[in-house]
């Protein structure tokens, strides 16, 4: 078995030991006789999965206790269309456009009320976070919505919008519990797990209570309501089981790990990596400003598409996977998240440094 560094955005790299773990309990998960794939989802035995994931994830992140955690399905994207027929009650919001993600969910948003673009960063291709300390948000918003880390372009929210009092809707799919946060700043936060936590099928939603409510918009699925499946505990159908059962084994790892600031320290340390060498390399340059520069996507180019077609082949070949940029940008992006070891990123900058010193 040979197992290459993945710098894929998504599904991407998941905890070796984590794997491991679930081989090892895939026939027989505790002396149940069974996978946790053929359990009952209203068994003992995922009740306690299911417990201590939210248990867990709770503790991880500080989430206090006005805060629904909800465990559904459907993708990110289908809380493009969630979030407004919950939360749009006057039928207005506003919404901050900084790439593919907050745009499609800015234009879903425009089939059920006035969606307003209050700051975009589409005039520089996306490559930076537009300054959101005093934005014209409206007095009738229900919601300010970002996309807290723009997976495509790269880019990071270092510092949350001034919402004027309106609640914080936040995508935080591509940087899920790879640093610190204070969840009382937002009134929902949302992601597809695919990249920082397990396996795609299932999203989490956490969410302030006082939001959760009976009012959603006139046709609005009973499966598409969080009051639904917050009212049943992420029970009302049949769950993502499995997928929920490695969310929460990786927040075990997390944990063993020393939680989230430990986190946000080891990703500091892969990023800075990857960029003091893109700052100073004469063929591969970042394509982000500095101060908005993402911890768990770094795009870069060379300058030259069939140079770039020719560093992705050849990393390819050397044990590094999928390093090609999004089909919608082109050039290289190296997704360094959590699962991804250090070693990972020190081989990928070796192996650019000798790119470089061949091709230049
Ligand atoms: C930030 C962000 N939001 C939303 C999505 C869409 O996720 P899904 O494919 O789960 O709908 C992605 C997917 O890559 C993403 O990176």
């Amino acid at each position: 078995m040979s197992r290459v560094y993945n710098f894929s955005a998504g599904p991407a790299v998941l905890p070796e030991e984590v794997l491991r773990e679930a081989a090892d309990e895939m026939l027989d998960y505790r002396g149940t006789g069974m996978s946790v794939m053929e359990m009952s989802h209203r068994s003992k035995a995922f009740a306690g999965i299911i417990g201590e994931a939210e248990a867990d994830i709770r503790e991880l992140m500080g989430i206090p206790d006005n805060y629904k955690v909800l465990f559904l399905q459907g993708g990110a994207s289908q809380q493009f269309a969630m979030i407004p027929m919950n939360l749009m009650k006057n039928r207005v919001a506003d919404y901050i456009v900084t790439g593919q993600w907050a745009k499609k969910a800015y234009q879903e948003a425009q089939k059920y009320g006035k969606a307003n673009k209050i700051a975009s960063s589409e005039d520089r291709t996306f490559s930076y976070i537009p300054d959101c300390s005093d934005l014209p948000v409206s007095p009738d918003a229900d919601y300010v919505y970002i996309c807290e880390n723009n997976t495509i372009y790269g880019t990071k929210f270092r510092t949350l919008p001034d919402t004027k009092g309106k609640p914080l809707v936040a995508d935080v799919s591509s940087c899920f519990l790879s640093e610190p946060v204070d969840v009382t700043k937002y009134g929902l936060i949302y992601g597809g797990v695919q990249k920082n936590i397990g396996p795609a099928g299932v999203v989490i939603v956490i969410i302030r209570e006082d939001l959760i409510t009976d009012d959603v918009l006139p046709g609005t699925p009973t499966m598409l309501q969080y009051k639904t499946h917050a009212d049943a505990g992420s029970l009302y159908n049949t769950p993502p089981a499995y997928g929920i059962y490695i969310c929460g084994k990786v927040f075990k790892w997390l944990k063993a790990q020393g939680g989230l600031q430990a986190m946000k320290e080891k990703n500091e340390k892969k990023a800075a990596i990857l960029y003091s060498y893109l700052d100073q390399s004469r063929l591969f340059k970042g394509t982000v400003r500095p101060e908005d520069r993402s911890l768990m996507n770094v795009p870069f180019v060379t300058g030259d598409k069939d140079l770039d077609a020719k560093f992705v082949e050849e990393a390819k070949k050397a044990g590094l996977e999928n390093l090609k940029g999004h089909r919608t940008v082109g050039g290289m992006r190296a997704s360094i998240y959590n699962a991804m070891p250090c070693e990972g990123v020190q081989a990928l900058v070796e192996f650019m440094a000798e790119f470089e010193k061949e091709n230049l």
